[in-house]
């Protein structure tokens, strides 16, 4: 049993997956199920890989540490995930090594975000605003 916007691992071939549709069954990948990939939680202060929010009226930035993450072709962040809180709108940036560890966008964003963003090395990460 999957739920909307979990993210999946296959651990033997690499392959990652976001589920678009919840449905009954296993996701599958090389033989084997796909790992659910967990939301890990720090202090935004301490922990590099912890989304900030900063504001500027409707224009919002969801960086990725106060000390930005590396972005290295060996270690970086591959994409910036903001989701309304019920779900029914998804921004994703997908990054490649030298860009910027962060991603604009616009929103009233009054019911509040969550952001999540994925370190190639260190997993998935979660914060909420
Ligand atoms: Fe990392």
């Amino acid at each position: 049993m999957t739920k909307k916007l979990e993210i999946y691992k296959c651990n033997i071939c690499g392959n990652i997956v976001e589920v678009m549709h919840e449905g009954e069954g296993a996701l599958v990948c090389c033989g084997e199920e796909m790992k659910l990939m967990s939301e890990q939680k720090g202090d935004p202060l301490s922990e590099r890989h912890m989304p900030i929010l900063e504001e500027n009226g409707m224009e919002k930035t969801i960086r990725v540490g106060f000390e930005p993450h590396p972005m290295s072709d060996e270690h970086r962040v591959e994409f910036i995930e903001v989701i309304s809180k019920d779900k029914k709108w998804v921004k994703r940036k997908y990054l490649d090594a030298g860009d910027e560890p962060e991603m604009k966008f616009k929103c009233d964003c009054k019911e509040g975000i969550d952001a999540r963003e994925l370190c190639n090395i260190h997993g998935l990460w979660k914060n909420e605003f």
